[in-house]
């Protein structure tokens, strides 16, 4: 069975999703960058093991990498899910876990890379929102997309509202997501693309609408 480990910085809902979705993986571990990150607790409630390697105690961007690459590396993982975690991370690190890195980001990439992405979908005017489970690139918020959930965006919701509506697909769309890969059935391949079941995957699966729904 493969392994798994989580990075959170927050909430975990992500990755709680993950520990319900009944995944054919071992999680391994769920490690924070933050002390009081929410998650930890829900983790230790589902007797996953944690642990914290916080960017505060380190003095540069390479000694943090390194130090929570070390962390990862104690449970050797087949993939490593980044589930909220808001560290950017250097390319030696991204280069390190090529292919068995995910990300999951509230947009509909590449729209809105970065912050406070619900916000700026409603000041953009968008009708349709969403999010992106995609393979990591040293690019922030980039790379291969594996899946993408689309919501509609509706002429009153607030940032709340929509950002609950987007989280919803994000819990159904990631699990979803690493399924695959721990199955064996998603990788990245060599030329950078992405390949379910052994088919050039381009683009990335679409969840919601539904392929064939009318
Ligand atoms: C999620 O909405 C996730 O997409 C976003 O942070 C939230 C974490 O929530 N990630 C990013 O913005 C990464 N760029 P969670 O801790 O409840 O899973």
């Amino acid at each position: 069975m493969k392994n798994i480990v989580i990075l959170i910085s927050g909430r975990g809902s992500n990755m709680e999703a993950m520990l319900e979705a009944k995944m054919p993986c071992r999680i391994a571990a769920v490690i924070s960058n933050k002390v009081d990150a929410k998650g930890l607790e829900t983790a230790r409630a589902h007797g996953i093991s944690t642990a914290v390697v916080a960017h505060a105690e380190h003095a540069s961007r390479e000694l943090f990498d390194a130090a929570l690459a070390a962390e990862i590396d104690r449970h050797a993982p087949d993939l490593v899910v980044l589930a909220g975690f808001m560290r950017i991370l250097g390319e030696a690190f991204v280069r390190r876990y090529h292919g068995r890195l995910m990300n999951i980001h509230p947009s509909l990439l590449p729209a809105f890379p970065g912050l406070h992405t619900h916000r700026r979908a409603l000041e953009a005017g968008c009708r349709i929102h969403g999010c992106t489970v995609h393979f990591v690139t040293p690019a922030l918020d980039n790379g291969p997309v594996v899946i993408q959930a689309a919501v509609p965006v509706y002429p009153d919701d607030s940032e709340n509202v929509l950002a609950a509506r987007v989280l919803a697909q994000e819990h159904i769309a990631y699990p979803q997501a690493v399924r695959w890969l721990v199955e064996g059935r998603l990788t990245l391949g060599p030329d950078g693309r992405v390949r379910l079941d052994g088919e050039r995957h381009e683009p990335g699966a679409l969840l919601s609408p539904l392929p064939d729904a009318h």
